[in-house]
């Protein structure tokens, strides 16, 4: 695991731009790129827009770790708002997107998903080139929630979830495919996640209770992404 840390989301992004960059001079065949939702993303979803001809996107497929069962024009919808801050700014890349239909069934869209998710597999589950992570303060991690755990080990690619309070229907990418991945990169910023993350890093008090202490690819690399107010300095 690699601990990295930053004075800004700015250089937060300028990393993983630049990680991405070398994932596609190792991999000519392209790459795939499972997205987060949230807030913390849009930093970086702006800064590509910003530097959009500093990738080759169109080697890119992006898949998305987990989505909210709303509409994509909802400012709630994890697709929706990548697409209003990026993917809409992109098109004459022809980026490869495998987005979740948040407005469709969500049992039924995870059925649809788990036949369309075509990936080169390893150990018969997808394996990802790089997964970006986000993490509550409740150390939920795509839509893998406390009470959730057993979503963690799920065989399946796609599962569904429910938000413990909002009671928000979710799907979700299952802690197995996760931890199949190349890559997972955790992004995590900002005061608020201090403790949480400190609690997770340092193995401290009942760290084993969150779900984003379980994600730790064993074949693959880790590596936490944090500005200067998450690792509390
Ligand atoms: C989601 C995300 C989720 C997110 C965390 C952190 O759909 O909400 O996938 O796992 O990464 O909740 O969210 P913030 O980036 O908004 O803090």
């Amino acid at each position: 695991m690699k601990i990295s840390i930053f004075h800004s989301a700015q250089a937060i992004s300028v990393y993983i731009t630049e990680k991405i960059q070398q994932l596609l001079v190792e991999n000519v065949g392209g790459i795939s790129i499972a997205l987060s939702g949230g807030n913390t993303p849009k930093v970086l979803f702006q800064y590509w827009r910003e530097h959009k001809t500093e990738v080759e996107w169109q080697r890119i497929t992006f898949y998305w770790v987990d989505e909210r069962c709303v509409p994509h024009s909802s400012s709630e919808s994890n697709y929706g708002e990548a697409k209003r801050i990026f993917f809409d700014h992109v098109q004459d890349y022809n980026i490869r997107t495998c987005f979740i239909r948040g407005e469709h069934n969500a049992e039924d869209e995870v059925s649809f998903l788990n036949k369309k998710v075509l990936l080169s597999q390893n150990n018969e589950m997808p394996e990802f080139d790089l997964v970006l992570l986000g993490m509550g303060n409740d150390g939920h991690t795509a839509s893998l929630f406390p009470n959730q755990m057993q979503l963690l080990n799920d065989k399946r690619i796609y599962v569904t979830a429910t938000h413990p309070e909002t009671n928000q229907q979710r799907i979700s990418l299952s802690g197995t495919v996760i931890n199949n991945a190349k890559n997972v990169f955790f992004v995590v910023t900002g005061a608020d996640k201090s403790s949480i993350l400190k609690t997770i890093l340092h193995k401290k008090d009942n760290w084993e209770s969150y779900p984003a202490a379980h994600i730790n690819p064993p074949k693959g690399n880790l590596e936490w992404i944090v500005d200067d107010a998450a690792w509390g300095e």
